[in-house]
Formats: C-alpha cells, sequence, structure tokens
C-alpha cells in the first residue's frame, strides 16, 4: 500500500545572512501492506511530518520515490490524493461552522452530492460515537471529540489508506483509548490500512501491527511491538561514582553485563541489563576490587525516553 525507497526533503533556511541545509528527512525507505496499522515512532524534529506530507503530495520530495495506494506521489499526485485521508498534527476543524456542516462540505469537495454527503457525514459521526455534535460549533467541542472530528473528515470520500499526524497528542488517556477503539474499528469494518505518527510507544504498542522507529530523517529500525519490546526488555542499572578518574574502570565493568555500550554523563554511567537483581553483588565486589568509590547505585526499570535513548542511540553510533 506503501512504498517509500529513499525519501528525502531539504529545506534552505536562511540564518541571519547565511542560508543553511536543513536536512528534515534523509532517507525513508520502508514498505506498509494492505489492511495493517503501522506507527510511524519518532522523537520531535525526527522528520515524521515531512515524510507524511511527502507520502500525502503534499509537498514534493528532493530526491528518492514513493508509491501510495498503487500510483506515485508525483506523478500521479492526483489519483493518490483521491485514494487517501489525511488528519493533519495541528488538525483543520478551526472554523465557525457546524461539526455536521463542516463534514458534508469535505464531502462535496471530493464530488459527492449533497443527499449522499449529508448520509455518509451522518454515518461516520455516528460510527466515531459523535452523533449528538452535529449542529456543535467544533471549537466548542473537547480535545478527544475534536479530534473524532477530524478523523470523520479524513474518512468521508472512504480512503483506502488513512493518515494520522499524531492522533491522539493531547488527549488525556481516557481520550486517547477510545479513539484507539475507533482507529481499529476503521481496520476491521472497512478493511483500512492507517499509518500514524506517534511520540508513544505505548500508542504504538496498543493500536499497530508493525512499529517503524525513525530519526533524523530516517529508519531506525521496524518490527512488531512485541519484537521491539524484547529488544528494550531488562533493567537499568545506574550508578555515580565520586571522581571522573574512576568512570573509566566503572564503564569497563558495567559493560561486561550489558548488550550496548552504557552511557555516561558527567559522573553517572547507565547501563542496561536483562536481569539486575542476581547481578548486583557481584558488580559491586568487582567495582570495590578496582577501587571504584560509588556515591549511588540505583536499578529501575526503562522508561520510554530511555527506549528512545537505547533504540535512536544505537543508531547515533552504528552509522555515525
Ligand atoms: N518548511 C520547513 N522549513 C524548514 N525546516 C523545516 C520545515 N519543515 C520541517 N523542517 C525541519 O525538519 C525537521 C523535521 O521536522 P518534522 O516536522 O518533519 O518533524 P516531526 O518528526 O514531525 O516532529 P514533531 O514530533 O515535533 O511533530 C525539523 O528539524 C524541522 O525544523
Ligand atoms: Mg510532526
Amino acid at each position: 500500500m506503501i512504498l517509500a525507497s529513499g525519501l528525502a526533503k531539504s529545506y534552505t533556511v536562511r540564518h541571519g545572512r547565511k542560508r543553511l541545509q536543513v536536512d528534515a528527512v534523509s532517507d525513508a525507505s520502508f514498505e506498509v501492506a494492505e489492511g495493517e496499522i503501522v506507527s510511524f515512532l519518532g522523537p520531535n524534529g525526527a522528520g515524521k511530518t515531512t515524510t507524511l506530507r511527502m507520502l500525502t503530495t503534499l509537498t514534493g520530495p528532493t530526491s528518492g520515490s514513493a508509491r501510495v495506494a498503487d500510483h506515485d506521489v508525483v506523478t500521479q499526485s492526483q489519483t493518490v490524493r483521491r485514494q487517501i485521508g489525511y488528519v493533519s498534527q495541528g488538525g483543520s476543524t478551526g472554523g465557525f461552522a457546524k461539526a455536521g456542516d463542516e463534514i458534508v462540505d469535505r464531502a462535496m469537495l471530493y464530488g459527492l452530492d449533497a443527499s449522499t454527503a449529508t448520509r455518509r457525514a451522518r454515518a461516520l459521526l455516528e460510527r466515531l460515537d459523535l452523533a449528538d455534535v452535529w449542529a456543535r460549533v467544533p471549537r466548542s467541542l473537547s480535545g478527544g471529540q475534536r479530534r473524532r472530528l477530524e478523523v470523520a473528515m479524513g474518512l468521508v470520500h472512504e480512503p483506502r489508506l488513512l493518515f494520522l499526524d499524531e492522533p491522539t497528542a493531547g488527549l488525556d488517556p481516557q481520550a486517547r483509548s477510545n479513539l484507539w477503539g475507533h482507529i481499529r474499528d476503521l481496520r476491521e469494518r472497512y478493511g483500512m490500512t492507517v499509518f500514524l505518527t506517534t511520540h508513544y510507544l505505548d500508542e504504538a504498542d496498543a493500536l499497530s501491527n508493525r512499529v517503524i522507529v525513525f530519526d533524523h530523517g530516517r529508519v531506525v529500525t521496524a518490527d512488531t511491538p512485541d519484537r521491539l519490546k524484547e529488544q528494550i526488555a531488562g533493567d537499568l542499572v545506574e550508578m555515580e561514582v565520586s571522581a571522573p578518574e574512576q568512570l573509566d574502570a566503572a564503564v569497563r565493568i558495567l559493560e561486561k553485563s550489558t548488550a550496548d555500550q552504557p552511557s555516561v554523563t558527567g559522573l553517572r554511567v547507565v547501563g542496561r541489563v536483562p536481569r539486575a537483581g542476581p547481578l548486583l553483588p557481584a558488580l559491586t565486589r568487582e567495582l570495590d576490587m578496582f577501587d571504584v568509590e560509588l556515591v549511588s547505585l540505583e536499578v529501575r526499570r526503562p522508561t520510554l525516553d530511555d527506549v528512545f535513548l537505547t533504540l535512536t542511540g544505537s543508531l547515533l553510533r552504528d552509522s555515525r
């Protein structure tokens, strides 16, 4: 359904009197099969929105190519547009029209007649639990209702493929899981393919059958949520040494038990191990033996930030 090969996008920006080139996306290469829900996961500035805008024909690539719904995004952009739905990161329901009318207008833009458009708008609002908001102005809706309304607008022409840019950013946990339910439902009922960007590993996990981790404009890894979680399983051992000259020894000792290179910030050394409990006695003994004096030693479960660090940090080491 999506085949991206080496998609890249650079912008030239002014910095004082100089012109600088910003590589928003340097190599987006991946595939999405029909019927999949795929999460495009990455930190701020990774290039997610820019990639989405190239796939949805809103901006042309600087190089590379992509086929979306069997058509080329550059040479057949009109055909691509008719077959996809797009819900942007900022949303698009800021006007003063009533919620229902906004959907009808959108449908008519796609060439539907007024009565078909109205019928579809009613069905969609019903499906997304918004039946009673037809006559309300979108501004007066809650964040979760407004985001669902935006999804409804992206669906009114019955696309085969739906692009969602951060669909649940800013929503409370209940509204998020409610929207996840609706997205799953769309896939089950219409066999729709869904491609969404997100910052949240739990969202990617709950919603998608595959996750593409994206950072610095390129794919870091792509796998099922379960296999990704296995990669990040384990405990973090965090220790602080009392003097800089002890850092080397501390790293050397810890790295015997870690899969990746421990990271060092200031006097702190952090490494990920499969299970910290059984390791600690031997670790402290060895640190003692080499006269490494610890100020603190902590064990904790990785947080989402650590997950990003592990996944994206390993790319930095591997490729540069
Ligand atoms: N029109 C533009 N002109 C100049 N630079 C841009 C433009 N659009 C994006 N960029 C830059 O490209 C990089 C990627 O931006 P992009 O919006 O694609 O990231 P993102 O992954 O969607 O981030 P976020 O999670 O914050 O939405 C950023 O450094 C951004 O500043
Ligand atoms: Mg974005």
